[in-house]
């Protein structure tokens, strides 16, 4: 049952590969109560089950290239359409081109906030900035787990070696965390998601925190953010 007293909330949180949008968004999502929500993660569920969608685009994920945005617009509106998202989401790794990021206000503006609500009607962007050579040190040493746990050989090792310390499933690297592959996901970031923080700037949305630090002062500071817009009331 939705709580319609509560304040709609959209948090899109933008940075490279390694910045640490998937953990903090898993955090958030928790404290915010709204689901995650992960084009990365659904592009990879639907390579793994071999639908069609996995089907075109599993090459080009392999390459780290962007999937086109037709594609992924179609598939992030089937997801924030679902029940789960009725009062908000936390979005990680979208948009990623300026073409993404207009499409997300229209669908925003036409079908998810309202005048019903109290919400202000705009989301909550935030920009989580990380040095270069520390991005290379996140994505080299990342391991995941099947079940999508986060963890880092270097910086935030799992208690038994290559194992969850969740669910106790084995860690794997993820196919497009070669380093040939990183520097050309590095490189589509440079050219099409940064004008997507550009867009933002100029639209006096974008927040931009240090992503430098340990995962739990991220945290804090993407909370600040959103209990700022929202007065606390989400
Ligand atoms: P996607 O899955 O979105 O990957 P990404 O944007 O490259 O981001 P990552 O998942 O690599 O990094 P992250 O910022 O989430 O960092 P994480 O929290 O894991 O996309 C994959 C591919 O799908 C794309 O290349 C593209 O082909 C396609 N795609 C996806 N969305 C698309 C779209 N909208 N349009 C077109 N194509 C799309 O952390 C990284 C590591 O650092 C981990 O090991 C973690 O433990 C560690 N870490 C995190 N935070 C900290 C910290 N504060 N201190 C120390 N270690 C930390």
């Amino acid at each position: 049952m939705v709580d319609r007293t509560r304040r709609k909330i959209a948090v899109i949180l933008l940075g490279p590969p390694g910045a640490g949008k998937g953990t903090q968004a898993k955090l958030i999502a928790g404290h915010c109560k709204v689901p995650h929500v992960s084009t990365g993660e659904i592009l990879r569920e639907n390579v793994a089950q071999g639908t069609d969608l996995g089907a075109r685009a599993k090459t080009i994920m392999a390459r780290g290239e962007l999937v086109p945005d037709a594609l992924v617009c179609d598939m992030v509106a089937w997801r924030l359409r679902l029940p789960d998202a009725e009062r908000g989401f936390i979005l990680d790794g979208f948009p990623r081109t300026p073409a993404q990021a207009g499409w997300l206000d229209a669908f925003l503006e036409n079908e998810f906030f309202d005048n019903s609500h109290t919400g202000k009607g705009l989301p909550v962007v935030v920009q989580i900035e990380v040095d270069y050579n520390q991005l290379l040190r996140r994505l080299t040493g990342r391991r995941t787990c099947p079940a999508g746990h986060i963890y880092n050989l270097y910086l935030q090792p799992p208690r038994v070696d290559e194992v969850c310390d969740v669910d106790g499933l084995k860690l794997v690297i993820r196919n497009d965390d070669r380093e040939e592959v990183i520097r050309e996901r590095l490189a589509a970031y440079e050219q099409q998601t940064k004008p997507v923080a550009d867009y933002y700037w100029g639209k006096g949305r974008l927040i931009a925190i240090n992503g430098d630090l340990e995962v739990p002062q991220v945290t804090a500071q993407i909370e600040k953010v959103i209990e700022q817009h929202c007065d606390g009331n989400f």
